[in-house]
């Protein structure tokens, strides 16, 4: 697949660096970009993403990755951790910078776009904005880990998202945990 992963500044910096661990740089091509909010996240939350090789780094403001373009065919955008800033400035279609832009072809191409944002509480336009995207044809996946896998560390709790955006983007996950499909089901 042809993939487009940004992150932006909101906490959560972890499921982007377990979704590149997830993927097998050598079955998709991979483009990263980060908000200058995201770098100071993932400074704050990882100290650094690591970056698979053969993934490619896009500078926010550069307009010079074919993403920028519908012309490019790509098969999935996905911005994890996403912020409420982000998810109300695609609902604006301000397209001002190069993630922005992206969310945007990718929308108006009806190519998958997949938001996951962290925020607790949500005011009334957060929520209006998420509408606004739902509609436009964003997958909104809120950054909701689960608990019934019984993860033993972070990077287990935040699997548990990354593998719902797996499936979403039609990605095996092998070790995915699925509801009562793991051992015999409990009797009724
Ligand atoms: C450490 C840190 C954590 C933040 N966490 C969140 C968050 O969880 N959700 C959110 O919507 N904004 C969060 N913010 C605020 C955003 O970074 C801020 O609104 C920024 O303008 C978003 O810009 P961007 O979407 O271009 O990255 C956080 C900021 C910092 C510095």
């Amino acid at each position: 697949m042809r993939l487009v992963l940004a992150a932006t500044g909101a906490s959560g910096a972890i499921y982007l660096q377990r979704l590149l661990h997830h993927l097998e740089p050598g079955n998709h091509e991979i483009h990263v970009v980060l908000s200058p909010y995201a770098k100071q996240v993932i400074n704050e939350e990882l100290g650094e993403l690591k970056l698979p090789r053969g993934v490619v780094q896009h500078g926010e403001k550069s307009m010079n990755a074919p993403f920028a373009s519908g012309s490019a065919l790509f098969d999935g955008m996905v911005i994890m951790p996403c912020s409420m800033g982000t998810v109300g400035r695609i609902a604006a279609g301000t397209s001002e910078n190069l993630i922005l832009r992206a969310a945007d072809v990718f929308l108006k191409e009806r190519r998958k776009l997949i938001l996951v944002p962290r925020e607790t509480p949500w005011n009334l336009i957060h929520a209006r904005n998420i509408v606004t995207v739902t509609e436009a044809g964003a997958i909104v996946m809120p950054a909701s880990p689960s608990f019934y896998s019984h993860p033993k560390n972070f990077e287990e709790l935040a699997d548990t998202v990354v593998w719902r955006v797996l499936d979403q983007l039609g990605i095996e996950a092998p070790n995915a945990c699925r509801w009562r499909e793991d051992g015999p089901s409990a009797a009724e």
